[in-house]
């Protein structure tokens, strides 16, 4: 049918009912004048939504591409995430810093080079051998400092990390960490403690960082351990800190250098490891002069010594003039921070305490080195006042009282 047969038909139609149509359209018109406010008002919400919501979604959305960029940006190429400004450092960083206790940090971003072996023989070391309260703070989350000197009855059930958390996030206090959360260490027979870690604080570190690097936080996360560390609490209750780092330039290893007064840093007596120690501590350099100023380089100590001769092997020789070379480049005076006469040898009940135990006997291979650091660190000046039992002048000036305890 064509539309001129239809427009027919339906005039036919409309002559020949003319009532019905006319009823049908009334109706069909009281119905929609009844709908018109339901359709105005839907109209108005369209608007509405377009002129209010969608606007604040738009700047919401153009929000989030920022923070997304300011992520991509912090990864792009050579960028070191960690020299971003603004740097705010806490009040009387520096003056805190030169007149804290020992606090030395156990770094080198190459693994498996003694760092952990190296911490916990040295917080024994300097607890037994000469009568410190040591606080020890294991910041990786392999947790090996933690298996090491944790009591017996602790070490083998998970551990949820919280103390370090609180320390590395900003939300501990000085009271949180000497007191509420004590761990005494393996064999002390002070008040020494460890904050210990766990797999729990690889995550936590990831959000830190990323909620950081998105402008969700407002304190400079790079500051936080500092911050407990240099208070009177901690202060006054330990006379040296000494801190495990993971082999990564994670939140807590960027704390760490930020919070130390000390740095040490062990490498195996081989090319490929002595290599990565200029490699270090290039990197550490160039963060230094924004980040944390006042971070001594302690020592560049050669680990695993082969034959348990005094003599070194050639591939040992070389390893150490490469690791001198590799310091003088970035930092000074190679032959005087790689420390050739304290070499940590290759031992087997050394070994064989990894992640059970310290040894205490083993103990006595690091006494040269701890005393080396314990003549360079520790500062001569009177003790503050309060509860301490010994003035660190009595034990800086050597008195014997605290010594020949290792074994017994
Ligand atoms: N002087 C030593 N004699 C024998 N074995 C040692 C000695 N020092 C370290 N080791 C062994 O070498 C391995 C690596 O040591 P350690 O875990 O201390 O290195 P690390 O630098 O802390 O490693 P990571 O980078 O994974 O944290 C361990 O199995 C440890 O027992
Ligand atoms: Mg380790």
């Amino acid at each position: 049918m064509s539309l001129s047969q239809l427009i027919e038909t339906s005039k036919e139609f409309a002559q020949a009912y003319y009532p019905l149509v006319a009823l049908i359209t009334t109706v069909i018109g009281f119905i929609l004048g009844l709908r018109t406010g339901f359709w105005t008002r839907i109209l108005r919400k369209i608007a509405d939504f377009w002129r209010t919501d969608v606007r604040s979604l738009k700047s919401q959305n153009a929000e989030l591409a920022e923070k997304l960029q300011r992520v991509r940006d912090a990864f792009d190429g050579d960028n070191n995430i960690w020299l971003r400004t603004p740097v705010i450092r806490p009040d009387r960083y520096s003056a805190s810093l030169q007149s804290s206790i020992p606090i030395l940090l156990v770094a080198n971003l190459k693994g498996g080079v003694g760092k952990t072996t190296i911490a916990a023989n040295l917080a024994t070391y300097f607890e037994r051998r000469k009568g410190e309260r040591v606080l020890a703070i294991d910041l990786d989350h392999q947790g090996s400092l933690s298996s090491m000197l944790l009591p017996d009855d602790v070490q083998r059930t998970e551990r949820p990390a919280e103390a370090v958390k609180s320390l590395i996030g900003g939300v501990g206090d000085a009271g949180i960490v000497s007191f509420a959360q004590r761990i005494p260490i393996l064999h002390s027979r002070k008040d020494s403690l460890l904050i210990e870690c766990d797999d729990a604080f690889g995550n936590y570190e990831m959000r830190l960082l990323l909620e950081w690097l998105i402008g969700d936080r407002s304190d400079d996360i790079r500051y936080n351990l500092a911050c407990v560390l240099h208070s009177p609490d901690i202060q006054q209750n330990f006379d040296r800190v000494i801190i495990d780092a993971p082999p990564r330039m994670t939140p807590g290893l960027v704390n760490a250098l930020c919070a130390s007064t000390h740095l040490v840093v062990p490498f195996v007596l081989d090319i490929l490891s002595a290599e990565r120690v200029g490699l270090f501590l290039r990197t550490v350099r160039k963060m230094r002069g924004e980040l944390f100023p006042y971070l001594e380089l302690a020592a560049v100590v050669g680990t695993l010594k082969g034959d348990g001769t005094e003599r070194l092997r050639e591939t040992e020789e070389k390893a150490l003039r490469e690791a001198e070379n590799g310091v003088s480049k970035t930092w000074g005076n190679g032959t005087y921070y790689v420390w050739r006469d304290v070499l940590i040898p290759r031992r087997q009940p050394i070994a064989d305490a990894a992640g059970v135990g310290v040894d205490l006997a083993a103990v006595t291979t690091f006494e040269p080195l701890g005393q080396r650091l314990f003549d360079l660190t520790t500062r001569l000046q009177p003790a503050p006042s309060g509860p301490r039992p010994r003035s660190r002048i009595e034990r800086a000036q050597g008195n014997r009282a605290y010594e020949g305890q290792l074994s017994s």
